[in-house]
């Protein structure tokens, strides 16, 4: 099944800073009242922040994500537990994600509106987003370009401007097209279903001690590249 919908400004994420937009959604829709001003937004965010490090929903991102940048694959850096594709400007309070202002030793070029160009920075979790958010920290620049392919071999947090819902395993693309942004999102339910039990088995073989931490990671890794 593809599903597409059509965009007028891309600002997208995957992983823990989708996951807090996700919870703050659902709170946010079952509670309106406190939710009452952007203050009191930062100070929940701040919040979910620290519950998201312990436990760490999305640690195993880098395991179960494939990124692909106009055909080409990306590596994701070991200790990522969150991507944001964009490719406005700001982001969360005029945060420059990009880094526009700063001197790089990368060949990205800077960010453009014009371009039809996305940009791709990973975060190492909701700590770092919020040390990136006060300005103690930068977001990590990953790749640049018009086609990204977001593989997720199992179910994800991912928010849309701003917009959170929960991607089933499959892939999601953006790319530009003419005058706007177009997002597909192919969701492969059989294959979707045998990767969360596979997970699951995994999972459980790690509880009983039959493998470790590094060993599950690598059987999820190769899960997730023989499904791609
Ligand atoms: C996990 O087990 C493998 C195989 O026995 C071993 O090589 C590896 O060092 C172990 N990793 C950890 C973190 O214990």
């Amino acid at each position: 099944m593809a599903i597409t919908h059509w965009l007028s400004l891309i600002f997208a994420g995957i992983g823990c800073d989708a996951k807090l937009a996700y919870e703050f959604h659902v709170t946010r829709q079952e509670k309106p009242e406190k939710f009452s001003s952007q203050f009191v937004n930062k100070l929940r965010y701040a919040k979910e922040g620290a519950r998201d490090i312990m436990d760490r929903a999305c640690a195993d991102l880098p395991w179960q994500v494939w990124l692909e940048v106009d055909g080409k694959d990306v590596q994701i850096p070991k200790d990522t537990e969150g991507l944001i594709v964009l490719n406005i400007g700001s982001y969360m309070g005029g945060v420059d994600l990009w880094q526009n202002d700063y001197e790089h030793d990368d060949d990205f070029t800077l960010q453009s509106m014009q371009d039809k160009m996305l940009e791709i920075v990973c975060v190492r979790g909701a700590w770092h987003l919020g040390k990136i958010q006060v300005g103690l920290s930068q977001a990590r620049r990953l790749a640049q370009g018009n086609v990204i392919r977001i593989h997720a071999s199992s179910s994800f947090p991912v928010q849309i401007d701003g917009e959170p819902f929960i991607h089933q395993p499959g892939c999601l693309e953006i790319k530009h097209d003419s005058q706007v942004f177009m997002l597909r999102r192919t969701l492969e339910e059989p294959r979707g279903h045998a990767v969360a039990i596979m997970t699951e088995v995994l999972a459980d073989a790690e509880c009983k001690g039959i493998i470790n931490t590094s060993q599950r990671k690598i059987l999820l890794q190769q899960l997730a590249l023989n499904l791609s």
